[in-house]
């Protein structure tokens, strides 16, 4: 039968074939016997097939998924037929959401906090963070100006909405985090890549933005630091880049996911050195939250009243008791339990930076934050996806190709990710060592 034969109700089959019949003739061209004739019979013929989508979907079709998930399902696949397979491909930290955390959220559900909230959060919640930009940045943010959503993903689809617009160009690392070039494309807007390497340790310069800027240009998405390279914008490099697209009159938008996840004594929020910018953060990482999906965005005063009015539209409120609970995070208790995770994930790091060199990749000369390594492989090969998958069907260890993350020199990268345990850490190096090494 062929693949995309279809079946009409037998009431329309029943009608008389002697005569012109709609149902035989619809289902002759369904099955492709025939070619429609009118252009309203095509699109009904083509639509009801896929052959032919519509207009949206085809914009939508370069629209990819995530490589990673194919990696975690092959994966998981050879898990179940009783593979062991060291995960180092995995963006979540491994360790459970800490006990007042999860405490917190006990107490929200009891006290029936199970209702909508406001669209912009809980103002508990938003004095909070306003208290945790003045505390570990000393910037003082107004909690009107702070918006709580659905994890940063929430964010960065609500800010995209806001910002970009059909043909707008918006200036991005390459490589970057996948969804930032998807969230701009799916807004009909050109993501502008900007290619970046060790040399300029990930991050772009002013020139480089200066080369990849045009007139369509209307604002600049960065990651400090960075997925998936780790990398972190030194005060200095943010100042000026923030400067000069003041000059040209682009927004800045800073992805700050990661902060609290570094390993370099200052990583400065972009609301330090312009005001003006818009930020993205989430209780995800840092506060180990993956699961509740919460984070929150600052915008500036002009923008405030209409990222309420999408937020409303988009999804009315963030989860009311994932928010009560995440008012846990700010506690000292929790705090604690949080710095001693980040000296973990600095030991791993440690670990993994000097066996992944000893083995033979080459790694930038520090990964100051985030929990990735973006390595590069060109001594090993000059295809980072079979090599990712050769590595994960021959060896049983998961690792990311750097094709998840843009175009520039991605054949030559993959992405370690130290969201395991030390001893599965060990078995993977050990694993790779014996692989590469013979
Ligand atoms: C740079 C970056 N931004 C945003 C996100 C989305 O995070 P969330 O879980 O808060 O939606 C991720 C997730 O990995 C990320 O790496």
């Amino acid at each position: 039968m062929p693949q995309n034969t279809v079946f009409f109700p037998l009431r329309l089959l029943e009608a008389n074939s002697l005569f012109y019949n709609p149902a035989t003739e619809l289902l002759r061209l369904f099955n492709g016997v025939d070619q429609p004739e009118t252009p309203k019979l095509r699109t009904i013929v083509n639509r009801k097939k896929g052959v032919y989508p519509t207009p949206r979907l085809k914009a939508l079709a370069k629209i990819n998924p995530f490589r990673v998930m194919t990696v975690m399902r092959r994966a998981a696949e050879l898990e179940a037929e009783g593979k062991k397979v060291v995960h180092m491909e995995v963006g979540e930290p491994d360790f459970n959401t800490a006990t007042p955390i999860v405490d917190a959220a006990k107490r929200a559900l009891n006290a029936g906090y199970t209702h909508y909230t406001d669209a912009a959060g809980i103002n508990e919640l938003r004095c909070a963070i306003a208290g945790h930009y003045l505390e570990r940045y000393g910037v003082s943010v107004d909690k009107e100006r702070i918006l709580v959503t659905p994890g940063a993903s929430g964010g960065l689809s609500l800010l995209a909405n806001l910002l970009v617009g059909q043909n707008d160009g918006v200036l991005i690392t390459d490589p970057a985090y996948p969804c930032v070039r998807n969230f701009i494309q799916i807004m009909n807007g050109r993501p502008q890549l900007v290619p970046v390497d060790r040399t300029q340790n990930f991050q772009p310069t002013v020139q480089l933005l200066e080369d990849s800027a045009d007139a369509s240009t209307c604002g600049l998405w960065l990651a400090s630091p960075s997925n998936p390279t780790g990398s972190v914008l030194s005060r200095e490099a943010l100042t000026g880049i923030c400067r000069w697209c003041s000059e040209k009159d682009l927004h800045v938008l800073v992805d700050e996911i990661y902060h609290g996840l570094h390993y370099v004594a200052d990583l400065p929020s972009v609301l330090e050195v312009d005001d003006s910018a818009f930020v993205v953060n989430s209780f995800s990482k840092y506060f180990g939250m993956t699961g509740w999906r919460l984070g929150w965005i600052v915008v500036p005063d002009y923008a405030v009243e209409k990222a309420r009015v999408l937020a409303q539209n988009f999804y009315i409120s963030p989860s009311s008791i994932a928010q009560h609970a995440a008012l846990a995070g700010f506690s000292e208790e929790t705090s604690k339990i949080l710095e001693r995770r980040r000296q973990c994930f600095r030991e791993r790091r440690d670990f993994l930076c000097t066996s992944l060199r000893e083995i033979g990749f080459s790694l930038a000369e520090e990964v100051q934050g985030a929990f990735y390594i973006y390595a590069d492989i060109s001594r090993f090969s000059e295809n980072s996806e079979r090599f990712c998958s050769d590595m994960l069907e021959s060896h049983g260890v998961a690792i990311t190709p750097g094709t998840d993350f843009g175009e520039f020199r991605a054949e030559n990268f993959v992405r370690f990710a130290f969201t395991t345990g030390m001893d599965d850490l060990a078995l993977g190096v050990e694993r790779l060592r014996r692989a590469l090494q013979g």
